[in-house]
């Protein structure tokens, strides 16, 4: 059984770490600094950042979300975001180029047009670039995809068990509530 005073001390020591926690976040929530994107970001994992003087930089790291554009459904807009220079996502954790192996290498930014089984959806736009800036190729090919437009039979009610664009959409990338953001074509 805890005592009257133990459970005070604990209390007093939750209500201790609300409070440090909460600092936390309002740090974390202050606008990024002023000299940003420009800043050489060629740390170490766990180095401290320093400004052009070499002076240790308190400033926060991350964004904040509120600056982000955001989708007609209010979700973040990742792809406008990197295309605005808002966020600029470093190729590894420690600033040096991944080793990507030859098939990882190549380079493709088509649009594949994924025509839709159901006339009253319209046509899908698969934008290859939007995605190679965030995964190698091996991630989707062949795994999910295959490598040629109109092979992967692809349902929706596979996306929303989780498979196909399923395995990132809802998940770690915008929801497919969103639906016109992928059945993208313009209908006659
Ligand atoms: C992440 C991208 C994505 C989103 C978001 C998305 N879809 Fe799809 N959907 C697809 C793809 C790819 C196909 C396969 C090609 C086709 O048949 O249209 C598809 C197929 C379909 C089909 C054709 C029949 C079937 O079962 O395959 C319907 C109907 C459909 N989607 C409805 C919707 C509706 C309604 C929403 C929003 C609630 C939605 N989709 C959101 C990618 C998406
Ligand atoms: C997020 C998943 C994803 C990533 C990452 C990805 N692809 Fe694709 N790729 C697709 C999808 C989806 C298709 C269409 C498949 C279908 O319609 O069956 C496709 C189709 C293709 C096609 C066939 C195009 C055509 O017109 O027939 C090629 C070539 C291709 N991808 C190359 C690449 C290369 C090279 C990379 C890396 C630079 C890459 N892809 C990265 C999802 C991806
Ligand atoms: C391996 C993970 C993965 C798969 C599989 C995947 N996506 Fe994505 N997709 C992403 C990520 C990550 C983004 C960028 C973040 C965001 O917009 O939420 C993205 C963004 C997009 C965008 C927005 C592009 C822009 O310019 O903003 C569209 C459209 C899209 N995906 C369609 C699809 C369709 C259609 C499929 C299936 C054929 C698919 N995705 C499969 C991870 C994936």
């Amino acid at each position: 059984m805890l005592t009257p005073r133990l459970k005070t001390f604990l209390i007093a020591g939750i209500a201790l770490l609300t409070a440090l926690a909460a600092t936390e976040c309002s740090a974390a929530m202050d606008p990024a600094p002023a000299d940003w994107p420009d800043y050489e970001y060629n740390r170490a994992p766990g180095e401290f950042k320093r400004n052009r003087y070499g002076i240790i930089d308190p400033s926060p790291d991350v964004v904040s979300l509120q600056q982000l554009p955001v989708d007609s459904y209010g979700f973040v807009d990742w792809g406008k975001a990197i295309r605005d220079g808002i966020i600029a996502p470093r190729d590894s954790i420690s600033g040096k180029p991944p080793r990507l192996s030859p098939e990882d290498s190549q380079t493709f930014s088509g649009d594949v047009l994924i025509k839709s089984k159901m006339k009253f959806m319209p046509d899908v736009i698969f934008p290859h670039t939007a995605h190679t800036e965030w995964l190698k190729c091996s991630v989707c090919h062949p795994k999910i995809f295959k490598k040629k437009a109109g092979a992967t039979p692809i349902t929706m009610a596979g996306i929303w068990n989780g498979q196909f664009c399923g395995r990132c959409h809802d998940k770690v990338a915008f929801p497919t509530r969103n639906c016109f953001k992928c059945h993208s074509v313009p209908r006659q």
